[in-house]
C-alpha cells in the first residue's frame, strides 16, 4: 500500500461570503487568534504524515506564496534578540514542500482539483480545503490515512448538521455503518434541499482519494451551480471503486463566513495561552451584562 505523502488544497475561491475584507486579503489568510487558517492547515497535513502540498491558488492570492515563504530577515532579527518563541512560530511550516499553482479560469472545487492532476501523479492523496479547520487530539487527516491503511480505499470525512443545513453541504447517502464512525455509501449529493437530503451526515473539507478521480473529473459536467463538483465525481467514482466515509472524531469550525470565523477564534482564544485568562473573564462579563439587558 502505498504511503500518503501529498495533499493539496484548494484556495483560489473568491471569498465573497466575507467582502469587503477579502477584496486584497485572501480569505485563507484570515487570523484564528494569531495564525492564517491555511498555516494551521499545513500544520495538519505535517502532523499527519505529509511532507508535500500543493496550493491552488488564483489571482489576488499572492500573500499566501509569501507566508509560505522563508523571511530571513525576520528570523536573524529574532533569533539576534533571543526570540525563540517568535521565531518558532514563524518557522512552524519548515520543511514542508509547498508548491503553488494558478487556477486559470475558476469553475468550482472539480475544476481546481483537476489542476493537481500531474502533481499527485499515481499516489493516492489527500485534499484539505482552505477554509475548514478540524480540532482533534487525532489530526482530521490522520484520522482519514487510519481508515485507508485498513480498507485500502478512498476516504472522505462527515460530520452531522441539523437537517435544515444540509443545502450547504455535499451529503452523504449511508448504506450500512460498518463499524463505529465508518459508512459504506450509496450515494453523494452536492448541497441538496434538505427536503431531499438523504442523511444528516455532511462532507466536511478533508477526503483521501485515489487518483482515478482526475479521469471522472475530466468527464464530470457542470452541476449545482453550474460548476464542475468534487462530490458529483466522487459520486462516480463510488460506482467502480468504494468511497467510505468517516465521521469526525473531534469537532470542525468553518472560518469561510462570518459567524463561523467568530465562534472559531474564541473558542481557539479560550486555549490561546497568551489571552486565555483575559478572553474568558471577558466573556463572563459580557455574559452577564447581555443577560441583564435581556432582563430588562
Ligand atoms: C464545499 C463542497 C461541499 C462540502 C463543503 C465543506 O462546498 O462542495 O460538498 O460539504 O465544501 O465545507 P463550499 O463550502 O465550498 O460551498
Amino acid at each position: 500500500m502505498k504511503k500518503i505523502r501529498k495533499a493539496i488544497i484548494p484556495a483560489a475561491g473568491l471569498g465573497t461570503r466575507f467582502l469587503p475584507e477579502t477584496k486584497a486579503v485572501p480569505k485563507e489568510m484570515l487570523p484564528v487568534v494569531d495564525t492564517p487558517t491555511i498555516q494551521l492547515i499545513v500544520e495538519e497535513a505535517k502532523a499527519s504524515g505529509i511532507t508535500d502540498i500543493l496550493i491552488i491558488i488564483g489571482r489576488n492570492k499572492r500573500n499566501i506564496e509569501d507566508h509560505f515563504d522563508s523571511n530571513p530577515e525576520l528570523e536573524a532579527n529574532l533569533a539576534r534578540k533571543h526570540k525563540d518563541k517568535m521565531l518558532k512560530a514563524v518557522q512552524e511550516t519548515n520543511g514542508m514542500n509547498i508548491y503553488f499553482i494558478r487556477q486559470n479560469h475558476p469553475d468550482g472545487l472539480g475544476d481546481a482539483v483537476s489542476t493537481a492532476k500531474s502533481f499527485v501523479g499515481d499516489e493516492p492523496f489527500v485534499i484539505m480545503l482552505g477554509d475548514d479547520i478540524a480540532k482533534a487530539d487525532e489530526p482530521l487527516t490522520k484520522q482519514l490515512i487510519n481508515c485507508y491503511e485498513a480498507t485500502g480505499e478512498s476516504t472522505l470525512a462527515v460530520m452531522r448538521v441539523p437537517h435544515e443545513d444540509t443545502a450547504k453541504y455535499g451529503v452523504i447517502a449511508p448504506t450500512k455503518e460498518i463499524k463505529p464512525g465508518l459508512y459504506d455509501v450509496d450515494s453523494f449529493v452536492e448541497k441538496p434541499d434538505p427536503k431531499d437530503a438523504p442523511s444528516d451526515l455532511a462532507i466536511i473539507g478533508r477526503y483521501l482519494l485515489t487518483p482515478n478521480i482526475f479521469d471522472i473529473l475530466a468527464d464530470t459536467k457542470p452541476g449545482k451551480g453550474g460548476e464542475i463538483q468534487l462530490t458529483d465525481a466522487i459520486d462516480t467514482l463510488n460506482k467502480t471503486h468504494k468511497v467510505y466515509a468517516h465521521e469526525l472524531v473531534g469537532s470542525r469550525y468553518d472560518t469561510g463566513n462570518k459567524f463561523g470565523w467568530l465562534k472559531t477564534n474564541i473558542e481557539y482564544g479560550l486555549e490561546h495561552p497568551e489571552v486565555k485568562a483575559d478572553l474568558r473573564e471577558y466573556i463572563k462579563q459580557l455574559g452577564q451584562k447581555l443577560t441583564e439587558e435581556d432582563q430588562k
